[in-house]
């Protein structure tokens, strides 16, 4: 129980590391007080171009993959089966981190490019699979929240399929908790983009064309 927190609490600081609010300063203001508020990669695209959309997902994919990779080292003489759950600790925390930074009055982003490090450090196969479906999706909607949210419910189902055929090479109980755990995340993800849903719903959701951003 304990190793399971500390990955938590190591993911949950490097989450703070909030890349989008660090460029809004650069630019002499706070994300958050522009386009949806949010302090992620979309909204820094949308409020200060491509380069800083770029920029943002880089930042806030890598701060996943070195959360796990530092719960890894850290780790590293316990059983090769627990790893793999450790690693989806590491990324709640860090998704929980950069979703309510204790630094910034708990007013963060939505999660989604650290759950893009996390993939890429957790799975490949899943991260290849996600970024067909964004693509795929994105190129027929240009709803980024859409694209998001089907690639979260996706990769969940991916893991549970890849795990059940023996993916993970973890004991039934641990491959039980990660389900559980990349559950909760799916929740989360859906939880914060209530608003996006609601206006996906209504159809006033705000769509993205990469040749139309501010700057860039
Ligand atoms: O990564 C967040 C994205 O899914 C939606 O962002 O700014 O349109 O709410 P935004």
């Amino acid at each position: 129980m304990l190793e399971r927190l500390i990955c938590i609490l190591i993911g949950y600081v490097f989450g703070l590391f909030q890349t989008s609010y660090i460029i809004g300063k650069i630019h002499k203001t706070d994300i958050r007080e522009h386009g949806s508020g949010n302090a992620g990669t979309t909204n820094a695209l949308r409020t200060f171009g491509k380069k800083a959309g770029a920029m943002t997902l880089l930042g806030d994919c890598l701060k996943c993959v070195f959360a796990i990779v530092a719960v890894r080292l850290i780790f590293k003489e316990k059983s090769g089966d627990i790893l793999p759950l450790l690693s989806i600790y590491a990324a709640a925390g860090c998704v929980l981190g950069h979703n309510f930074p204790v630094t910034l009055g708990f007013r963060g982003g939505k999660g989604i490019a650290a759950s893009v490090g996390f993939l890429i450090a957790f799975d490949w196969r899943l991260f290849v699979l996600c970024a067909i479906v964004f693509l795929v999706l994105f190129l027929g909607t240009h709803y980024v929240s859409l694209c998001s949210l089907s690639c979260y419910l996706v990769a969940l189902i991916a893991m549970i399929v890849r795990g059940e055929m023996g993916g993970y090479g973890m004991d039934r109980s641990h491959t039980t908790e990660m389900y559980i755990v990349m559950g909760f995340l799916t929740v989360l993800a859906f939880w914060r983009h209530r608003a996006n849903i609601a206006r996906l719903a209504n159809g006033t959701e705000n769509k993205v064309f990469l040749g139309k951003t501010k700057k860039g």
